[in-house]
């Protein structure tokens, strides 16, 4: 099979330039920096990226690769700390900046005819992160575009097919940056681009064969998107030596478990263990109102009724997770991220350690949208694929104050009724999150000649990139209506329905 190879100098984007060959359905492969060049060759690229990396290439203890990569005849192109290296091999000179360049800049190609800039407008805009800066050209090489700071930001050797850029191409930020990665696959490499999911599956199936042998596997399914492709993929690898653990912990929207069962158990037919904790996350949870506190409860009453699930499997030696490309970025601690929070909740990070297994993550390399297409590559159902966001701690964090069978059961319907009514208009599949939230306050109201005094729903409905910063959807007024209509007609218990208009920051999504 036709293949780039990235070599990993530590930057936080080499999956991102990964993500960009896929994209151009070529399949790329990323090795460790100082992966010894006979070892490279064997995989016959067609080409080679250097990545970035955090490091300055004169530093004493710098990564490198082995010297050999040059002979192997396969055009190389170096990415920042990338192109570095190949001036650092070639005899060209690199020193410290005057000033570090980080962020926007604007690149002029110099020369229209050298094919990296096939279709790339004479000006556009790059992004930059670097020290270190190349002063001096290394031998053979030409300068072929520009940007403010930097005379070389685009170096060519065109007879070795070598090539430099001081920018990242691979970011949303540079514009041209897919043309770009386009024209060094395919123009300058000569990669045709038939490559599609259906070769990631092979892939991914024979890895986590390799990675497993005759091992059983446990997975904590949670309905959600990441979880439920991880299964299905696990499952075409292993078969019968997944088994998937679904916790029923009371905090569910309507359906969700039956669905969940339907999908898994009767139509993959995957071991599905089946454990509903309804009761016991209930009882912990009385009387309690504060939200750390609740978030706690819920946290470790998983992982303990997890474990015992696991015990009706045998010995299971691996522990499988939806982790994704992103997450890994996440989990990254950064002081005062709340972030890490979440996703360290999530991802219920203390498990592993806890039950001595070891992790298999089929989708660590992967973004959201492509787990999605993956996913219905694998047959599952589109709303699972589809499915908005939805918190580990369920509907708790959706209830203020104390968590009761009777306000879950108010929610639930609640929340059903906005799913329905979204789904319905079209705009569940358009926006980030829709929901409905308890109020912990009771007021007046009247239905038909009685007063009532009964609960508030708040609607809260956002769109976002990625949850960290989100925007209230501009719904259309009778969207609303129906909505507010049905949930007071429809749900016993709720008589007034307000509309949550806060932005993130400075609200949060969720109320909690
Ligand atoms: P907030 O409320 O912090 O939420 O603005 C940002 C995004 O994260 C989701 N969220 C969670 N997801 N476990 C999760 O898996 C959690 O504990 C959790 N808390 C919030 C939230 O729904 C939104 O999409």
């Amino acid at each position: 099979m036709e293949q780039i190879v990235i070599l990993d100098f530590g930057s936080q984007y080499t999956q991102v330039i990964a993500r960009r060959i896929r994209e151009c359905k070529v399949y790329c492969a990323i090795v460790p920096c100082q992966t010894p060049a006979a070892e490279i060759a064997r995989l016959r690229p067609k080409g080679l990226i250097l990545s970035g990396g955090p490091a300055s290439v004169y530093a004493p203890r710098a990564p490198l690769p082995d010297a050999g990569i040059f002979t192997l005849g396969a055009p190389v192109l170096g990415i920042c700390y990338g192109l570095q290296l190949l001036a650092q091999f070639l005899e060209g000179k690199v020193e410290p900046g005057t000033k570090r360049e980080y962020g926007k800049g604007q690149l002029t190609v110099k020369d229209p005819a050298c094919p990296l800039f096939k279709g790339v407008p004479e000006t556009s805009q790059v992004w930059n992160s670097h020290g270190d800066q190349l002063t001096r050209l290394p031998k053979g090489f030409k300068a072929v575009a520009v940007t403010e700071n930097s005379r070389y930001a685009a170096v060519e050797h065109r007879g070795r097919k070598m090539y430099g850029l001081q920018f990242h191409p691979e970011v949303v930020h540079t514009p041209s940056g897919r043309e770009i990665l386009a024209n060094f696959v395919h123009g300058i490499c000569g990669c045709g681009g038939e490559w599609t999911m259906r070769h990631f599956i092979d892939q991914a199936v024979d890895d986590i064969r390799s990675q497993v042998g005759p091992e059983k596997v446990i997975l904590g399914l949670s309905g959600g998107v990441d979880s439920s492709v991880a299964a299905a993929l696990l499952h075409k690898a292993l078969g019968d030596q997944l088994t998937c653990i679904f916790v029923n912990n009371g905090l569910l929207r309507a359906r969700e478990a039956e669905t969940v069962q339907e999908v898994f158990g009767r139509h993959f037919k995957i071991h599905l263990v089946y454990e509903d904790a309804s009761r016991k996350f209930l009882q912990r949870l009385k009387g309690v109102t504060d939200p750390e506190r609740k978030r706690k409860i819920i946290g470790t009453t998983f992982i303990e009724v997890f474990q015992d699930a696991t015990h009706e499997v045998g010995q299971p030696q691996f522990l499988a997770q939806g982790t994704l490309y992103p997450d890994i970025i996440e989990s990254i601690p950064i002081a005062g991220n709340p972030a890490a929070k979440i996703k360290s909740h999530h991802n219920v990070g203390g498990l592993p350690k806890k039950m001595k297994l070891k992790l298999v993550e089929p989708l660590k390399c992967l973004f959201k949208d492509e787990v999605r297409q993956l996913g219905l590559e694998l047959g599952l159902p589109k709303e699972m694929v589809y499915r908005q966001p939805f918190p580990g701690p369920g509907l708790a964090v959706r209830i203020l104050g104390e968590v009761t069978a009777s306000r879950l059961e108010i929610l639930r319907n609640a929340d059903w009724v906005v799913i329905e009514e979204m789904k319905k208009s079209g705009w569940y599949y358009k926006i980030w999150q829709s929901f409905a939230v308890l109020l912990p306050v009771r007021s007046v109201g009247v239905m038909g000649d009685e007063r009532t005094y009964d609960y508030t729903i708040a609607l809260r409905v956002v769109d976002s990139q990625d949850g960290m910063t989100a925007d209230w959807v501009k719904l259309p007024y009778e969207l609303l209506e129906t909505m507010s209509n049905r949930i007071i007609n429809e749900v016993k218990g709720v008589n007034r329905v307000c509309l949550d208009i806060s932005s993130k920051p400075p609200a949060t999504i969720e109320w909690e």
